[in-house]
């Protein structure tokens, strides 16, 4: 082989898995991408010797919230760089944030604004997701179906949150414009309504700690909200999404959709399945942390939502990387030191932790399998949001993202060994088996494992791409 034709970094000795196979091979990188797997590659410029370890497609983490405009003068503690640094060292290559439409504003600025924010500084590869949040004739008629040829072909909607709440005809309107431009609709499911007058209710009788964040929006109002959901989409001729659910009522209605035959997709979150009500009563403002919305619930719903993922029911696992801090007046302190449930904004941080958390509590305690644990949390999402087979897999050609795991090493997380903008982790103190020792970003060390438990993070922020994405690629589910 001529030098040109050497390949720049050959893993070997590793086992690669997919989200269909498992098997023992060698694989070579050459300019960013992967060049072959096989049987005793020749030698390449850079070995690395992975006896012992697994090699996996980096995650592709489809749900985090970073840089975006403060919610409710709440300002979010990760920017691209935090954020980015803080995924790639826990396994994952690829991020998806959102463009996030001030109600009011044109979405073509928050996308403007949002190159902005990310341009020089990801670490890693990116995709945006849009937020609409004021669907106007104008949005609705040029804007959107502009931004989605371009790239941006998945949105969100919410079904509750004052400002961003929107009412069934303009969702209506949203999925009949997924269908015909092949876009994707990713919808929070909680009837706004609901928890508006029962928060009211509980306020009133001065039901007013964190722990009523549950009682405010019980599963019944994600159920409620899933289904119209599912039943909008279903006039509409449109597939949808259905993000961070968190109850096992919600997952029946998911189910009854699929069972139907309607193309109704879902994702569940680790909060939802490793944490619950009874963290939302722990004292003082160790409950904040485990804040989010839909809430967390009981280790009934957990359980079934473990099985969901088994099962099928939901084709992704995200983060939903929402990093307010606890200290300090910019994040969950912003509307002041009252611990009152209406005052502290909702979403916690987990974007380094998503891989591991997942691994452990999924792989090794045998309720997923490895290429489930792939598929969940790379290829699906690569997949669904158009980025297969660049990202998300382990395929020839693709991009060289690649998380090598230590399927043995025991961590005990601690925020202290993080790399977030956050000032804590809700997993603080959970032992886990198996975290990445090596992430790859098209086929360069972005992290690895050195010495301590922080490791080695590149430098070079600004390396990380944007990744406009096709409509035809988008309109494929998995
Ligand atoms: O509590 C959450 N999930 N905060 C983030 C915003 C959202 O709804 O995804
Ligand atoms: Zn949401
Ligand atoms: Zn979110």
């Amino acid at each position: 082989m001529d030098a040109s034709n050497e390949y720049d970094l050959v893993i070997r000795g590793g086992t690669l898995v997919t989200a269909g196979d498992g098997f023992a091979a060698d694989l070579a990188v050459r300019d960013g991408r992967i060049a072959a797997i096989g049987e005793a590659l020749p030698a390449g410029r850079e070995e690395i010797d992975a006896a012992g370890l697994l090699v996996l497609p980096g995650g592709v983490d489809a749900h985090c919230h970073i840089d975006e405009p403060p919610y409710g003068g709440a300002y979010l503690a990760d920017d691209f760089r935090s954020a980015s640094r803080s995924a790639a060292c826990g396994g994952t290559t690829t991020i998806v944030p959102f463009a996030n439409q001030l109600p009011g504003r044109p979405l073509r600025a928050a996308v403007e604004d949002y190159h902005r924010r990310a341009e020089g500084n990801a670490l890693i590869d990116y995709a945006f997701h849009l937020i609409v949040s004021d669907p106007t004739t104008s949005l609705l008629g040029q804007e959107l179906p502009a931004l989605i040829e371009e790239g941006y072909t998945s949105f969100k909607v919410f079904m509750t949150y004052a400002g961003y709440q929107l009412e069934d005809p303009a969702i209506l309107d949203l999925l009949a414009l997924t269908r015909r431009e092949g876009a994707l609709l990713m919808v929070h499911a909680e009837n706004g309504h609901c928890v508006h007058w029962q928060s009211q209710r509980l306020a009133a009788a001065g039901d007013t700690g964190l722990a009523a964040h549950g009682r405010a929006a019980p599963p019944l109002v994600e159920r409620e909200a899933t289904h119209r959901a599912i039943a909008l989409a279903e006039l509409a001729g449109a597939r949808v999404l259905l993000v961070h659910v968190s109850s096992a009522e919600a997952l029946e209605q998911i189910r009854w959709g699929q069972d139907r035959g309607l193309p109704v997709l879902a994702e569940t979150c680790p909060q939802y399945l490793l944490s619950g009500q009874d963290d939302l009563e722990k004292p003082g403002w160790e409950a904040a942390k485990f804040l989010c919305s839909p809430p967390p619930r009981g280790a009934d719903d957990a359980e079934a939502l473990w099985r969901g993922l088994a099962q099928g029911a939901f084709q992704l696992a995200s983060s939903d990387h929402c990093p307010y801090r606890l200290e300090g007046p910019e994040g969950k302190r912003s509307q002041g030191e009252e611990l009152h449930f209406q005052k502290v904004p909702p979403g916690v941080p987990g974007l380094e932790t998503r891989l591991p958390l997942l691994f452990h509590e999924g792989v090794q305690r045998g309720r997923l399998s490895l290429q489930q644990f792939v598929a969940l949390t790379a290829t699906n999402p690569a997949r669904i949001y158009g980025l297969y087979p660049r990202k998300g897999g382990l395929a020839v050609g693709g991009d060289a993202d690649i998380a090598l795991w230590d399927p043995a090493r025991r961590v005990t997380i601690r925020h202290a060994d993080l790399h977030d903008a956050c000032d804590y982790t809700p997993y603080e103190g959970r032992e886990v088996e198996g975290w990445p020792v090596l992430t790859l970003s098209r086929g360069e060390r972005v992290w690895e494992r050195g010495e301590g438990e922080r490791g080695r993070v590149s430098e070079a922020y600004g390396r990380g791409r944007f990744l406009a994405r096709t409509r035809e690629r988008a309109a494929t589910a998995p």
